[in-house]
């Protein structure tokens, strides 16, 4: 067998056993025979005329579960199976093209990488991820991978869509919240815009690992497509049961991060989820992050701190929050909790 220069899981077959590094200890599985399959993830319709309604259905979703799925988005069907096609296709480029990608640096803006932060963890994902800075798209596009030859024309038409749903969405996150409808879109400043391409290779024993452990955004609204055939996405309820998400024909998924859940003073949950390998199927997700600008900086909303509740966490930029969450490992406590107090 070749030998790797780097440790991507997608440039190895990998048949029988789980190489080192990937198991996880017993009181850390993901114990699967437990998980409930997705009850009710409330399913919203964006095109309903009903705005007040929509409006409200977002609200209560943010407020319940921190997670909801969209349907009638705006995104054309063509372009979200176009998306799923290229991601797919470049991770099956020959090993030399994508060992000049990877990189295990966080801070590198186009990078392939694998696992979560292999120089922080102790223990390994069953992922590999290319992560891309999107916006403003001129800066980044150019250095974009070129191959596969479509990729850069595909991904860049469907970030450009995802960014306006997701402002859509913030404007009525903010309503919901009973804030001016730019509110959140003002205070985030010219948001970035990051997009994780997520590969899960068939695992060969997915009760020891995970693609990724439980973990929040540290965002503050991620977009995700999810691979349409295979489900893999699972969310907490209720502190302790996880919920399996299965996509929905042409439905996105969208998740709060933690910089709602701050200016929401702690009313919408930025949810932990997670993501599960198996053994049959390799799974992709393409993960939108929309992030608010390094220097914005994020506090509970006066407005809802003014209707009565003491702030739950204190001021700060996003710089900083950032740099805390990649400083660390994933399965530990909310980053968020970090930032409590006055
Ligand atoms: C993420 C994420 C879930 C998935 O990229 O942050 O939670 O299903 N992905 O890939
Ligand atoms: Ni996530």
């Amino acid at each position: 067998m070749a030998t790797s220069t780097t440790q991507l899981l997608s440039t190895v077959e990998h048949r029988d056993t789980l190489p080192e590094g990937y198991a996880r200890p017993e009181s850390d599985r993901p114990r699967l025979a437990e998980v409930a399959s997705d009850s009710n993830i409330p399913l919203i319709d964006l095109a309903s005329h009903d705005k007040p309604r929509v409006i409200a259905e977002i609200g209560q979703a943010c407020r319940t579960y921190g997670f909801f799925q969209v349907t009638n988005h705006g995104i054309p069907e063509e372009l979200l199976v176009k998306v799923m096609a290229v991601a797919l296709e470049f991770f099956r480029l020959p090993p030399e093209e994508k060992e000049k990608l990877y990189s295990d640096e966080p801070s590198k803006k186009i990078r392939l990488s694998t696992s979560f932060n292999i120089r922080k963890e102790t223990v390994h994902n069953w992922r590999d991820y290319l992560r891309l800075h999107c916006h403003p798209l001129e800066e980044f596009v150019p250095e974009w991978p070129s191959n596969p030859a479509k990729f850069k024309e595909i991904m860049s038409t469907y970030c450009r869509e995802v960014r306006l749903l997701g402002l859509r969405l913030l404007g009525a996150i903010s309503l919901s919240l009973g804030l001016e409808e730019d509110y959140i879109e003002k205070v985030l400043g010219e948001q970035e815009q990051h997009m994780a391409v997520n590969y899960y290779p068939r695992c060969p024993e997915p009760d020891l690992t995970y693609g990724l452990p439980k973990h929040t955004d540290p965002n503050a609204l991620t977009i995700l497509l999810p691979d349409p055939h295979v489900a893999g996405l699972q969310v907490l309820r209720d502190g302790d049961q996880w919920i399996a998400v299965n996509p929905r024909p042409n439905a996105l998924i969208i998740n709060l991060g933690d910089q709602i859940q701050a200016l929401s003073n702690g009313q919408y949950q930025s949810v932990w989820h997670r993501a599960v390998v198996n053994a049959v199927q390799e799974r992709m997700s393409v993960a939108s992050f929309l992030c608010p600008c390094n220097s914005a900086v994020i506090s509970p909303a006066r407005k809802i701190v003014a209707d009565g509740d003491a702030p739950v966490y204190r001021s700060y930029t996003y710089d900083e929050y950032y740099k805390k969450f990649w400083s660390r490992n994933l399965d530990q406590e909310h980053c968020l909790e970090l930032f409590r107090g006055q």
